[in-house]
């Protein structure tokens, strides 16, 4: 049996003896576990000490994480090494929001200086656009502008945007990402492209939607403005610049292969953010995540955020088998963040073999779902509440929303109010003689609260952890989600899978080229499984 394999045995024996027992019991019986399981980074608090884990199962993940290595294979990562090994590239999207002159290396190659000069252009390009001297065709200053791009290209910056937006921005900045053409049709509403910047995003521009969508823009600017005036409408962001300049972007900026498209929120991906934002606030969230970097470098496994954020998945996934987690982030401008981690987490995560080719020996990546509080609430959270599955849930927490201009009423009390209630009431339940006595003293007859008083059983003991951010600052945001992908990359560790392929997606890709062929052809093709024959019969009409 390998090191592994007997971290990983411990691991499962005792998360079993712990959910045998109930978590406020452990605090009864741990006085210190406040403070073990609260940890701060980069100016983020989370608590973990209302997971499932004992004092002993908290050490046993831990020790799962030391055997693992998660030091070295953390290291690795930042020294640039070959982390992606299917694809054979290093994975150094730190390197992006490193200050000037970090000396990262990809592969042995020194990266940084040329960063270094895609930020400097980014934010010439910014301050250009927002004082004037950077303009359309004909001249006039820009105020809107349409990103196009999907997946890794598109939820992060859009991410970025609803958090930190003003309430009316000077730069009306609109996404689209679906392939539907509705998407562009409302992105397009009321916009003139005489003052309109197009950005197209996409790291391989070969991305069959952004650039179907990208020559719906590119034919709506060119209703008015000659070729000659369009280049200035027209900005590529790519990993690709031939491709993205031979397809008629006057500008491009580039960042590499070894910035994974869902890590790339940090690169020129944000461009339009950056403009619509200002520059001075896209610094602010790279100095965010940078001190989200130092920490995971810098601390000890015990109090390292996103190692404890990531052994805290691995005990309720492999320990207990617990194979969803639902993320609700209680601020209106992180609504995208259940979004945002999907990408992140289920297509880094959501592997059937490791590294070396091998089955997997373990569960991996969870299925993430949400919703913002306290919208979920009124949702989904029934089930998570009294449902036969358990399901561990994660609170993002804000003590100031970036809702200022609300700051009437009770502030910002009514909302986080609510996530630590949702957690209290996740953890200590309501037994059936509590839920009796309710009832008898809301009027009910005896008969009557014995008869409704199974409903109003709550088990408790459903873990959750909480995620604080004193507000809705660059800073703060560029830390969470640098905390969400060091996270990611910890738990890939554990499960010994890379975290940083996607070959899941391409088979469906595929798969949809064909029958686009087969429309051309105004018939399926004879072998179509008789299933998607028929739907396409119907679809062809
Ligand atoms: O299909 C999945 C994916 O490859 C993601 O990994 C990526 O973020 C997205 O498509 C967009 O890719 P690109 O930036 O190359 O257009």
């Amino acid at each position: 049996m390998t090191a592994r394999s007997q971290a990983l045995t411990m691991l499962r024996a005792l998360a079993r003896k712990d959910a045998g027992g109930r978590i406020l019991h452990h605090f009864a019986t741990d006085p210190g576990r406040i403070q073990r399981m609260g940890v701060e980074a980069a100016g983020l608090y989370l608590d973990l000490s209302k997971q499932s884990w004992s004092a002993e199962g908290f050490e046993a993940a831990l020790d799962l994480a030391r055997t693992c290595d998660v030091e070295g294979r953390r290291d690795a990562l930042f020294a640039g090494d070959a982390v992606n090994n299917t694809e054979g590239r290093a994975v150094l999207h730190p390197a992006l929001r490193a200050a000037d002159g970090a000396g990262f290396h990809a592969l042995g190659e020194p990266v940084s200086a040329e960063v270094d000069a895609v930020r400097a252009a980014m934010a010439d390009f910014a301050t250009d656009i927002g004082s004037g001297a950077e303009t359309g065709g004909a001249k006039q200053p820009f105020t809107a502008i349409v990103h196009i791009g999907i997946g890794g290209s598109d939820l992060g910056p859009r991410l970025l945007w609803d958090a930190l937006r003003p309430l009316e921005p000077v730069i009306d900045l609109r996404f689209v990402a679906n392939i539907d053409p509705r998407d562009m049709g409302e992105a397009l509403a009321g916009l003139d492209p005489e003052t309109t910047l197009v950005v197209v995003v996409s790291k391989t521009f070969t991305t069959h939607e952004t650039l179907a969508n990208a020559d719906l823009a590119k034919a709506w600017l060119a209703e008015s403005l000659s070729p000659r005036r369009m280049v200035k409408h027209l900005v590529g962001v790519t990993a690709a610049p031939d491709k993205a300049e031979a397809w008629g972007c006057g500008r491009t900026f580039g960042f590499r292969d070894w910035v994974g498209g869902r890590y790339s929120l940090w690169s020129a991906v944000s461009l339009s953010v950056a403009v619509a934002l200002g520059w001075d606030m896209f610094e602010r969230v790279l100095a965010g995540a940078r001190a989200m970097d130092a920490h995971f470098v810098e601390a000890s496994l015990e109090v390292n955020a996103p190692v404890l954020l990531a052994m805290a998945q691995v005990f309720n996934v492999e320990g207990l088998g617990r194979p969803a987690r639902t993320v609700a982030p209680y601020a209106h401008g992180l609504r995208r963040l259940p979004a945002f981690l999907q990408q992140l987490e289920m297509e880094s995560n959501g592997k059937r073999v490791k590294r070396d080719g091998s089955p997997v020996d373990t569960e991996t990546g969870p299925v993430v779902f949400g919703e913002p509080g306290t919208n979920g609430q009124h949702a989904f959270f029934q089930q998570i509440h009294q449902g036969p599955q358990v399901v561990p849930a994660e609170f993002v927490v804000v003590g100031h929303t970036s809702g200022a201009a609300m700051d009437a009423r009770e502030g910002d009390a009514p909302l986080w109010s609510n996530a630590l209630a949702q957690a209290q009431a996740l953890m200590l339940g309501q037994t059936e003689a509590q839920a009796r006595a309710e009832l008898v003293a809301s009027g009910l007859s005896a008969e009557e609260a014995d008869r409704l008083a199974p409903h109003k059983i709550f088990p408790g003991d459903r873990p959750s952890t909480t995620i604080l951010m004193d507000a809705l600052t660059p800073e703060a945001v560029g830390a969470l989600l640098a905390l969400y992908e060091h996270k990611t990359f910890v738990e890939g560790v554990i499960w010994d899978i890379n975290s940083f392929d996607q070959w899941g997606v391409e088979l469906g890709k595929m798969l949809a080229k064909a029958i686009l062929r087969d429309v051309a052809a105004g018939e399926p093709s004879a072998g179509l499984d008789p299933s998607t024959s028929e739907l396409m019969k119907r679809l062809m009409v």
